[in-house]
């Protein structure tokens, strides 16, 4: 089954976890997520796939102690097996040489973006990554990212590394300095992505958004995921998780960012 290889606590709340899972291995992609269920009472979790490793069979995913769920998953241990591990899933990034690629993340979008970095150098691409952290011991893969990249660019709240404020204020900096971009991938909070759109959108710079964060079953039925995307309504779970953050119905996105706060809690209390 899929067998934990290893597991740690990578920065405050933030677990990096490697499991056992050769078929998904095989397949995975960057951009696209699997779904764990560490065991038969918790719920359907979707994963951005942050690494695989083909010879050794195994996939690597980074996630955030942050409800009932993920709690059950950080008290897993090496040895231990997911009830039901499932993927690779979602659409994978359309990597290409475009130029200069842009990626900018948060939380857990710095590891999602490692196979994205990779993928695009190997295209030819130049990449420039941006990582922002409230705090510069928030921030982790600094040196994976380093590797992969043409070039790491750091952001944190309280300036403690780079940038004082966030990514998209340093990509902001640097689109008003005439840096120039042949397409940008955003990943990590709503809001983020929100913000990076906003931005880019006055230099039409083609700017790819993964919604991963509203998904809930990733199944496509149970509808939380639901955007408006160019005035269609899509499902980020099946029919993304990437989608034209120029074309996102960013309004109805953050209205929904705490909507179910108050399950959430009640959730982590009974747990
Ligand atoms: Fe439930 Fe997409 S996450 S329908």
């Amino acid at each position: 089954m899929a067998k934990i290889i290893n597991k740690k606590q990578i920065a405050p709340n933030i677990h990096q976890c490697e499991v056992e899972a050769p078929l998904i291995a095989s397949k995975a992609l960057p951009g696209q997520f699997l779904i764990a269920i560490p065991n038969e009472f918790s719920e359907r979790t979707p994963m951005t796939i942050s690494d695989w490793d083909t010879k050794k069979g195994t996939v690597t995913f980074i996630f955030l102690e942050i409800g009932a769920s993920t709690e059950v998953m950080t008290k897993l241990k090496k040895g231990d097996e997911f009830y039901s591990f499932t993927g690779p899933l979602g659409k994978a990034y359309d990597v290409d040489k475009y130029g200069t690629v842009g990626l900018i993340a948060g939380c857990y979008g710095i590891g999602a973006i490692y196979p994205a970095a990779k993928a695009f150098k190997a295209k030819g691409n130049k990449v420039i990554s941006y990582s922002e952290a409230r705090s510069n011991f928030l921030l982790y893969w600094n040196d994976k990212l380093e590797e992969v990249s043409s070039e790491v660019r750091y952001a944190t709240v309280d300036g403690s590394l780079g940038k004082k404020g966030h990514a998209y204020d340093l990509l902001e900096d640097d689109l008003k300095a005439g840096m120039k971009f042949d397409r940008i991938i955003a990943v990590g909070c709503s809001y983020l992505m929100y913000r990076v759109s906003q931005l880019t959108r006055p230099y039409n710079i083609k700017t790819i958004v993964s919604m991963n964060t509203v998904m809930i079953d990733g199944t496509g039925m149970c509808g939380a995921c639901r955007l408006v995307v160019g005035n269609k309504t899509k499902f980020a779970c099946v029919d993304g998780p990437h989608f034209d953050g120029h074309q996102v119905d960013w309004d109805i996105v953050l209205s929904r960012r705490k909507a179910y706060l108050e399950e959430e809690i009640i959730s982590k209390e009974r747990w």
